[in-house]
């Protein structure tokens, strides 16, 4: 439905693509989110410091020959009660600096072992809330990581930001120290949703700081969303959507609140308040999706949403996407990820390799050995060849039997008999019009997007090996 559209009190711009609520109630089971094959619930203790030195000299000879960084900042001046994120309370300026004295030795050693005429085309700075900390810290991660390895000119600089803690003078100085792309984490708009969840609002309006973003030269700025917090519904949520477009961010992501107090015990105050039933969460999830996508966003996998000249959805239509624990890039950009900090992972081309929880037993490991490896998986050939499956089918929803098996001097076969290739399995996916399947290519339909890790799922020979708690799609 192209053209200028009016649906109740939503202006739509784009071409709106209709949500099909049952399909994906149909396929609601909990599952991998596939940030990660394996995904992290397979990593294990056996993995050692020695493992992970090993693993980095080999990755110099592997590719993506690109380096991307991760920098983990576990500080909040305030806790949100959804927070699944690793993070602790910002109390203590001490223990922060020297947080940031052992990111700077870990950084020393790590990237001695790296080989120096390899480009770093990535930057991430997570958390946490980076722009909370002195940015004195910040400033003299950016310039270490300048002075030990060379950056390509158009090397992506991100820090993902709490608006609540962002001035003016703020996005000066981190576009002077060299950042191009700023996530906001807005959440919602709407002030009772935020105080429900002990968030402070932004500290200017949005808009406003969106439009200071973009004169200081920054390439992007991301807007996160969270819907199946208290006191949302789908006309809540709706608002908070209109908002969002008339401010126009080039990448937006509606994460589906995960709920799991077993883990996150602040998340049990949300219940007392009382969550949104499922089918109201699926409301909010649908009315964003008809929303953005009717507005001109292009839907990138399941929740993220890119403007349709950006780079990601560029990335998407030549089957080109890519991504990492941080999010989507593309396949240019990426590199193997070196990361830095308490329960930091890098993925680099065989191995995940995850730091220590804790951040004082992480300032203590680094003084003592210069790393703070906890666990990680080593992948065998038949692993990397199932990853690549996965992440072809999650990120392009494309996969080449043939085009893979090529990579790994393998046929299309041999390939699907590693992966435990079923057809009966994909039958009702090809019986719902999500998935075509054409002599050795899978392709995914649009409506197929929304249940690609389902689809994903049955071409994981590990997930039968490992049951776990897993939180809900939507
Ligand atoms: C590292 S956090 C946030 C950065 C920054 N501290 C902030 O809150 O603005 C990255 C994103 O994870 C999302 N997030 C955090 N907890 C979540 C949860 N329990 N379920 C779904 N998304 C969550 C939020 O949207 C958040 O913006
Ligand atoms: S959502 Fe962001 S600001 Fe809130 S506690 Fe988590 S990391 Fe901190």
């Amino acid at each position: 439905m192209p053209g200028l559209l009016l649906t109740g009190s939503r202006m739509l711009t784009g071409t709106e693509i209709k949500m099909d609520k049952n399909l994906i109630l149909k396929y609601n089971r909990p599952g991998p989110r596939y940030t990660s094959y394996p995904p992290a619930n397979h990593f294990a203790g056996d993995f050692t410091t020695d493992d992970y030195k090993e693993c980095i000299t080999l990755s110099n000879a592997m590719s993506p020959e690109n380096i991307s960084i991760y920098i983990h900042v576990p500080y909040c001046p305030r806790l949100c009660h959804f927070c699944g994120c690793s993070t602790t309370l910002l109390t203590n300026a001490d223990s922060t600096g020297q947080y940031f004295e052992a990111l700077l030795k870990e950084i020393e050693n790590v990237t001695a072992l790296l080989d120096k005429s390899r480009q770093v085309t990535q930057v991430h700075l997570g958390g946490g809330t980076p722009n909370s900390v002195p940015l004195k810290y910040i400033e003299r991660i950016i310039k270490s990581l300048k002075l030990k390895l060379d950056f390509h000119p158009d090397a992506e600089i991100a820090m993902e930001c709490s608006p609540a803690y962002l001035s003016f003078n703020d996005i000066d100085n981190l576009s002077e120290i060299g950042f191009n792309r700023i996530s906001l984490g807005i959440q919602d708009f709407d002030i009772k949703v935020l105080r429900a969840v002990n968030r402070k609002p932004s500290k200017h309006d949005v808009r406003e700081l969106v439009n200071i973003i973009r004169t200081r030269g920054f390439k992007g700025v991301n807007i996160d969303l969270i819907y199946g917090l208290p006191h949302q519904n789908s006309e809540s949520f709706a608002k908070t959507i209109n908002k969002v477009l008339e401010i126009g961010p080039d990448r937006l992501v509606t994460f589906s609140y995960a709920h799991v107090p077993w883990i996150k015990s602040a998340q049990k105050k949300l219940e007392d308040i009382g969550l949104p039933e499922p089918g109201e969460k699926l409301e909010m999830f649908a009315i964003a999706y008809e929303m953005l996508t009717g507005s001109g966003y292009v839907p990138i996998g399941m929740d993220h949403y890119a403007k349709s000249d950006d780079e990601l959805a560029i990335a998407l239509k030549n089957k080109m996407l890519h991504r990492n624990f941080q999010g989507y890039c593309t396949k240019e950009s990426t590199g193997q990820v070196y990361a830095f900090g308490s329960t930091a992972i890098s993925q680099l081309y065989n191995c995940y390799a995850q730091n220590v929880k804790d951040n004082e037993t992480y300032i203590r490991k680094i003084h003592e050995s210069g790393f703070a490896t906890e666990r990680g998986y080593i992948m065998n050939s038949e692993e990397l060849m199932t990853g690549k499956v996965i992440n072809e089918i999650m990120c392009n929803g494309f996969v080449d039997f043939v085009e893979i098996g090529k990579s790994f001097g393998k046929s299309a076969g041999d390939v699907k008999q590693v992966i435990g290739y079923d057809p009966v399995k994909l039958q009702p996916f090809i019986d719902d019009e999500l998935l075509e399947v054409k002599g050795s290519k899978l392709q995914v339909s649009l409506k197929g997007m929304l249940v690609v890790r389902n689809i994903a799922m049955t071409m994981d020979p590990l997930l039968e090996l490992k049951e776990k708690k897993f939180s809900k799609t939507i």
